[in-house]
């Protein structure tokens, strides 16, 4: 039987990949030198997308490929697929949910310690040596104690508000609804819980329903003292905000794993000892990536295969 013609945007993991290998014919786009050349190229053929959650599927890219069933995301968002334009084709969508949601919800856990604890500043600190000539570095704040919020209690931000518990954070919410079966206080007004907490966590989802929702006036109420921490995608939080009230000692501190113009980082965050970055990787671990891996694999094909998509998003 011949392998159906797979377009995949970006490589996985190597033993995932080793099975896309088996299973598909790849067409990868990344180790092709002009890109809209390559699409052209294999356009015609083409029955299935292997992307990721940055790069997703858009308008262009699907209309382009008139044989297309299928875009598999290696991610949970699927804000980067046009799926107004894949419903209209008639096109199946699928996403890794689940699978990702302990390693997304430590790197949160990760960033607010780091900031809590000034980590990443007192290691620039050392390495500086600046422990030897200057003495000790300014003092840190514990978690334990501090109010938290969670922007988007769904499976990301319950495992979030888990492991925040133990580490003795009050936790409360907010989202477009109260959630059945929580104990986490809801606030129905993000910018009243942004000033009931100490540090927002942001783990809803991307796309045009939250966009700009940590508005400059919720990253006011949360204040000079306030840390954000952001897992989820950078189009969430107004971002020139964000860095203007960094800036100006509005905001206390941020832990961001994302940015509105990803792998494009604001300049002026770049020298701030209160900001900790990362290159969006809060599921970049080997366990999660071979499970996300082995998901999009699977969604793949058991559609080709004629049998039930594990993770339907369409
Ligand atoms: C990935 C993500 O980093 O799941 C998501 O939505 O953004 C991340 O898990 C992304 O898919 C890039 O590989």
């Amino acid at each position: 039987m011949t392998k159906p013609d797979v377009l995949q945007m970006m490589p996985i993991t190597p033993n995932i990949q080793a099975q896309a290998e088996e299973a598909f014919a790849l067409k990868k786009l990344w180790q092709a030198a002009d890109a809209d050349a390559f699409v052209a190229e294999v356009a015609p053929g083409v029955r299935g997308i292997l992307t990721n959650g940055i790069i997703g599927a858009g308008k262009g890219l699907i209309e382009a490929l008139p044989k297309l069933e299928i875009v598999g995301v290696y991610g949970v968002g699927v804000d980067a697929v046009d799926l107004a334009t894949a419903k209209v084709r008639g096109v199946r969508v699928t996403n890794t949910p689940d699978v990702l949601t302990i390693g997304v919800a430590e790197l949160a856990l990760a960033l607010l310690l780091a900031v809590a604890r000034r980590i990443a500043y007192n290691d620039r600190y050392v390495r500086a040596g600046r422990w030897r000539t200057d003495g000790d570095p300014v003092l840190a704040n514990n978690l334990a104690g501090k109010r938290l919020g969670i922007l988007g209690l769904g499976r990301i931000g319950q495992a979030v508000a888990t492991r925040a518990a133990a580490f003795d954070m009050a936790i409360c919410y907010h989202g477009p609804q109260r959630k059945e079966g929580v104990a986490y206080e809801y606030v129905p007004d993000l910018v009243e819980m942004a000033r009931a907490v100490d540090c927002l966590v942001v783990t809803c989802l991307g796309g045009p329903t939250t966009k700009g929702l940590v508005s400059r006036d919720v990253i006011d109420a949360l204040g000079p003292k306030g840390w954000l921490i952001n897992v989820a995608r950078g189009t969430v939080i107004d971002e020139p905000a964000l860095v203007e009230a960094l800036a100006l000692g509005r905001l206390g501190g941020a832990g961001l794993d994302v940015f509105a113009g990803e792998p494009h980082v604001p300049e002026a965050l770049l020298g701030m000892d209160n900001v900790v970055l990362q290159p969006h990787q809060a599921s970049a671990t080997w366990e999660t990536r071979d499970a996300m891996g082995q998901l999009v694999v699977d969604n793949l094909k058991a559609h080709f295969a004629g049998r039930p998509l594990p993770t339907p998003v369409l």
